[in-house]
């Protein structure tokens, strides 16, 4: 299990980690009851300032747990299930521990690389029977990572990526005309106006964090989902600890609506787990640096809530995305093909989406005409029509 404990000074990693526990947990053991072989691959291992001398502080100590866990259940239920892991990890020190790793855990095959990932890549891929479902990991320190290079792999069928888009470095490097650093963006994102876009609003009184935030993370998710064929890309964005400033946005990549479905219930369950830790770290900062922790206690108790502020409005996007999306009667959409997009745009749980809509239904804004009596929520097969 992840603890906050090892996390002093960059409770960030938590929050990630938090995320990729939960979602990897109900991801592999899902994907098991399909396929019969599931792979993980962790491009930037590490270990990176791990507290945890087995690691449970690390991204592939998390997900190798993941896989040993999913891989007993099933055999209790008489299902064998391949497991396998290929981690690779440039630098040499941190590579010497993670070499230590395989034989902690007999029962997965994991292969380790001391090399760039880029070049090993193609080698990794070619291991991976076509059969298996897939998970990659792409979580690198900085952002040199020419994206068409990784196109075989990002596009790879039965897969999907969580991506660490260093928003923060970024930010910075799209500022810098030197052609070396200009040449890397591009690679790293290839598609869309972005450039454009930026100098576009500098032109114009300059763009606020957020307008820059929106404009870099927007072109890189347009570029995966190109280049990789994702039908949904959702981004998660991380903030520094101490400052209400994004730092870098996890960006999950799946072409499965039950992907997008778990991923919000996990994704909201650890801003809630970011919130909360935030909170705390702010209150140690403040209590260190002013020595007045009680008002600062008070007074952040009193404070709003941020969280509950954004959840509010991607709650209130996602009403008015349901009744854009919803064709005007005699037209109508099947929930099925609904929620899905829905999901894919806002920050919501499906429970919300469906909450959404029978109130909708209620205020006569949707009309469904397939609702059956005693139904409390949509079912995939109805129709919708905007009122
Ligand atoms: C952010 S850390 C990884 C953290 C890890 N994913 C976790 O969450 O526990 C990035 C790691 O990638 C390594 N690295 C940087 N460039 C690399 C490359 N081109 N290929 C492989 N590893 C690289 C760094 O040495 C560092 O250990």
């Amino acid at each position: 299990m992840v603890s906050l404990a090892d996390y002093a000074g960059r409770e960030q990693a938590y929050v990630k980690h938090v995320l990729l526990e939960s979602y990897l947990e109900r991801l592999v053991h899902k994907v098991a009851s399909r396929y019969d072989h599931v792979a993980y691959v962790d491009g930037f291992a590490g270990p990176w300032l791990s507290a945890n001398e087995r690691f449970e502080d690390t991204s592939f100590g998390i997900a190798l747990s993941a896989l040993r866990r999913a891989k007993a259940t099933w055999k209790q239920n008489g299902r064998d299930v391949r497991m396998s892991a290929f981690l690779v990890e440039r630098d040499k020190t941190a590579y010497g521990r993670l070499a230590q790793v395989p034989e902690r855990y007999p029962d997965v095959m994991i292969k380790t690389h001391c090399a760039d990932f880029l070049d090993v890549a193609p080698t990794i891929l070619g291991e991976i029977p076509s059969s298996a479902f897939a998970f990659f990991l792409i979580d690198p320190k900085g952002w040199r990572v020419p994206l068409k290079l990784l196109a075989p792999l990002l596009a790879r069928s039965n897969s999907e990526v969580v991506f660490n888009f260093m928003f923060d470095f970024i930010n910075r490097a799209a500022n810098i005309n030197e052609p070396k650093v200009v040449a890397g963006l591009d690679e790293l994102i290839p598609f869309g106006k972005w450039r454009a876009a930026l100098a576009g609003g500098d032109r114009n009184g300059g763009l606020s964090p957020e307008e820059r935030n929106e404009i870099l993370v927007s072109a890189f998710s347009d570029s995966l989902r190109q280049i990789g064929n994702y039908g949904y890309v959702a981004e998660t964005a991380v903030l520094r600890p101490t400052r209400d400033r994004p730092l870098y946005s996890l960006l999950y990549c799946t072409r499965r609506k039950e992907g997008i479905e778990v991923f919000r219930d996990c994704q909201i369950a650890a801003l809630e787990e970011q919130s909360r830790t935030r909170a705390a770290v702010k209150i140690g900062h403040a209590e260190t640096t002013t020595g007045q922790g009680e008002i600062f206690h008070s007074l952040h108790e009193m404070g709003p809530d941020d969280l509950q502020k954004y959840l509010q409005y991607e709650h209130d996007e996602a009403t008015r995305r349901i009744l854009e999306l919803t064709p005007a009667q005699p037209g109508s959409i099947l929930y099925e093909q609904l929620w899905p997009q829905i999901l894919a745009r806002s920050v919501v749980r499906r429970v919300d989406v469906n909450r959404i809509v029978a109130r909708l239904r209620k205020e006569n804004k949707l009309r469904i005409p397939d609702w059956e009596k005693r139904r409390q929520v949509p079912q995939d097969s109805y129709r919708l029509q905007r009122a």
